[in-house]
């Protein structure tokens, strides 16, 4: 993928491209702050930076034997988002994961669009990957709202799926055709 400048509704000068290794510490503090955000992602523990090496690492690795693709978002030199797709393993590798997060105050902004836009359209190019799947909170509205835009399926909801301190809540399993 080439990188790729495109204007936010609210006018914000954003940059898509893929992720390096060097991009490890900016990373580190895009996950770290969104932990301490306590938004609805699964993780719910800081990491270090020799944890966010080894992650970047793995992913160019398989970034090179063309299984997966990393997009990061930049607002200059601030990472304001990142965005993955995954081939499964095994007897699921025609089903490949998605991911997406974008900082606090680029939200809403029709960037989370644009950047799943990148990453799908790279996975309906892969021959392999027929379906795209992912998993999102129950109460995530405006993820929900935006894989729907995107064309995902709601396929299942398992109550109780996360569990953050006491609170519960729903996961709900989303599934994207990429061939029809
Ligand atoms: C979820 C997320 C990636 C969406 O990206 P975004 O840039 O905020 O979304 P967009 O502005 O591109 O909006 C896409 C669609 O979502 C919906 N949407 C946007 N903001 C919304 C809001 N505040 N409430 C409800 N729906 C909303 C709209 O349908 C919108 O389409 P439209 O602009 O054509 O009307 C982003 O908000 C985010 O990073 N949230 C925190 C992390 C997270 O929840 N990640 C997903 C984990 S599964």
């Amino acid at each position: 993928m080439e990188p790729q400048t495109f204007y936010s509704k609210s006018g914000k000068e954003i940059t898509l491209r893929v992720q390096t290794n060097n991009d490890a510490p900016a990373l580190l503090e895009y996950i770290n702050n969104l932990i301490d955000e306590d938004i609805d992602i699964l993780i719910n523990r800081k990491l270090t930076l020799s944890e966010e090496e080894n992650y970047v690492r793995e992913c160019s690795e398989s970034m090179e034997k063309g299984e997966s693709l990393h997009v990061t978002a930049w607002d200059g030199d601030i990472l304001i988002g990142k965005s993955q797709i995954k081939f499964g393993d095994f007897k699921e590798r025609h089903i490949a994961g998605f991911g997406i997060s974008l900082k606090n105050g680029y939200r809403s902004d029709g960037i989370g669009k644009k950047l799943a836009d990148v990453v799908l359209d790279w996975a309906k190019n892969q021959k392999e990957i027929e379906k795209v799947y992912l998993t999102v909170f129950g109460r995530n509205e405006r993820a929900i709202s935006l894989y729907h835009k995107l064309g995902f399926v709601e396929f299942g909801r398992l109550p109780d799926g996360v569990k953050s301190g006491n609170i519960y809540v729903d996961t709900i399993y989303m599934y994207l055709n990429t061939h029809s």
